[in-house]
C-alpha cells in the first residue's frame, strides 16, 4: 500500500529558488522515491500568476509522487496541517549588500508566518528557514510560533548546508580527494561572512584533511574568506543570488533531518541548548546526526583558540541581529 502524503509548504514559490526546488521535491529528492507528497505553496498575491505557471509545469512533469498543489497568498491556508515548511520566499540582497542589510526587511514576514505555523501547522512540523538572515529569520518564526503552544521550538532550524557543501568543494579542490570521502566537516555560526568551517575533524578515506592541507595561513586567509564570501561572489558574477546550490543545500538539510544522516555528521542551524556554550535559544551551526527524524548536537569537540576567536565573533553577530529584532516580538 502507498504511504500517506506528507503535506510539505514552500514560501516564496515564484522565485527563484522555488523554481529549483519545487520539482526536486516532486520528484521524490527529499522525502524518498516512496514518499508522496502535496506541495502548498505559498506566495505574495502579485506572484500568484507566476506560482500558476509553475504548477502547470509541475503538472507537465506527471510527477508520480504529487499528490496535490495547493496554491495561495494566505500563510494560514498555505501551512494548514503542514508536516515540513521551507520558509524561503524573502527579498534577496543585491550587489553591494551585507546580509543584515535585509534584516528588518525580511523580519516581518516571518513574524507573520511563524504566526501561522504555530496556529495550524502539524504540531511536529520540521521548518527550515532559507530566506535572508536565515538564522534570525528562524529564530523570530520559532519564537512567534511556540507562543500558541503547540510546535516544538527545537523543529525550527536555519539553513547552513550552503556553507557546509560550499567548504566542502573547496577541501575536496585543495586535497584532491573526492567529495564524497570527506567526513565531519562542521560550519559552526551564522549564514553569513562570520560563519566558521572548521575542518580540524575532517578525514577522507581515514586521513586527517588538516594534516593533508597543512597550511594555516591557507586556512585563514584563503579557505574561510572564500567559503564566507562565496554568497557575495556569486551575486556579483550571475547578477543574482544563488538559486539552484540554495535549493540543494535545502534538500540535503531536510532529507538528512528526516530520512537520517547515518553516523555523518552535517551542520545544521539549530536552537542552541546551551551545548559549547552558545545561549540557549539562539539559531546557531552546530555538527548534528540525524536518526529517527531527530538531530543530536555532536558533543566533546575540543575548541582551540582559534576556534573559539571565530565562534565567539559568529556569535556576537547574531546576538546583535537578536537585538536587532527584539522590538518586533516584544
Ligand atoms: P526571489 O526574489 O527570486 O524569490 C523570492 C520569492 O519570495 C518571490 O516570488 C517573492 O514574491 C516571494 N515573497 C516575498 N515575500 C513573501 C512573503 N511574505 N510570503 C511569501 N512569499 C514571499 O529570491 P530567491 O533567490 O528565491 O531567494 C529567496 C531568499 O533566499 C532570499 O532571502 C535569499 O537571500 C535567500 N537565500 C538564502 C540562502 C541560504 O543559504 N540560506 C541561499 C540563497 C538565497
Ligand atoms: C548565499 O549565501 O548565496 C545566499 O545567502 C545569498 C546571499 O545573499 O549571499
Amino acid at each position: 500500500m502507498s504511504k500517506a502524503p506528507v503535506r510539505v509548504a514552500v514560501t516564496g514559490a515564484a522565485g527563484q529558488i522555488g523554481y529549483s526546488l519545487l520539482f526536486r521535491i516532486a520528484a521524490g529528492e527529499l522525502l524518498g522515491k516512496d514518499q508522496p507528497v502535496i506541495l502548498q505553496l505559498l506566495d505574495l498575491p502579485q506572484a500568484q500568476k507566476a506560482v500558476k505557471g509553475v504548477i502547470m509545469e509541475l503538472e507537465d512533469c506527471a510527477f508520480p509522487l504529487l499528490a496535490g498543489v495547493v496554491a495561495t497568498d494566505d500563510p494560514n491556508v498555505a501551512f494548514k496541517d503542514a508536516n515540513i515548511a521551507l520558509l524561503v520566499g524573502a527579498r534577496p540582497r543585491g550587489p553591494g549588500m551585507e546580509r543584515k542589510d535585509l534584516l528588518t526587511e525580511n523580519a516581518k514576514i516571518f513574524t507573520v508566518q511563524g504566526a501561522a505555523i504555530g496556529q495550524y501547522a502539524d504540531p511536529d512540523i520540521k521548518v527550515l528557514v532559507v530566506g535572508n538572515p536565515c538564522n534570525t529569520n528562524a529564530y523570530i518564526a520559532k519564537e512567534v510560533a511556540v507562543k500558541y503552544g503547540r510546535v516544538k521550538a527545537k523543529n525550527f532550524t536555519g539553513m547552513l548546508r550552503l556553507d557546509h557543501n560550499r567548504a566542502l568543494s573547496q577541501l575536496a579542490a585543495k586535497t584532491g580527494r573526492d567529495v564524497a570521502s570527506l567526513k565531519s566537516l562542521v560550519v559552526w555560526g551564522n549564514h553569513s561572512p562570520t560563519m566558521y568551517a572548521d575542518y580540524r575533524y575532517v578525514t577522507s578515506n581515514g586521513d586527517k584533511v588538516k594534516a593533508l592541507i597543512n597550511d594555516e595561513a591557507w586556512n585563514k586567509d584563503v579557505f574561510l574568506p572564500t567559503v564566507g564570501k562565496r554568497g557575495a561572489a556569486i551575486i556579483e558574477a550571475r547578477g543574482l543570488s544563488s538559486a539552484a546550490s540554495a535549493a540543494n543545500a535545502a534538500i540535503d538539510h531536510v532529507r538528512d533531518w528526516v530520512l537520517g544522516s547515518k553516523g555523518e555528521w552535517v551542520t545544521m542551524g539549530i536552537p542552541s541548548d546551551g551545548s559549547y556554550g552558545i545561549p540557549e535559544g539562539i539559531i546557531f551551526g552546530f555538527p548534528v546526526t540525524t536518526e529517527n527524524g531527530e538531530y543530536k548536537i555532536v558533543q566533546g569537540l575540543e575548541i582551540d583558540a582559534f576556534s573559539q576567536e571565530r565562534i565567539n565573533i559568529t556569535l556576537a553577530e547574531l546576538q546583535e541581529e537578536r537585538e536587532g529584532v527584539k522590538d518586533l516580538l516584544a
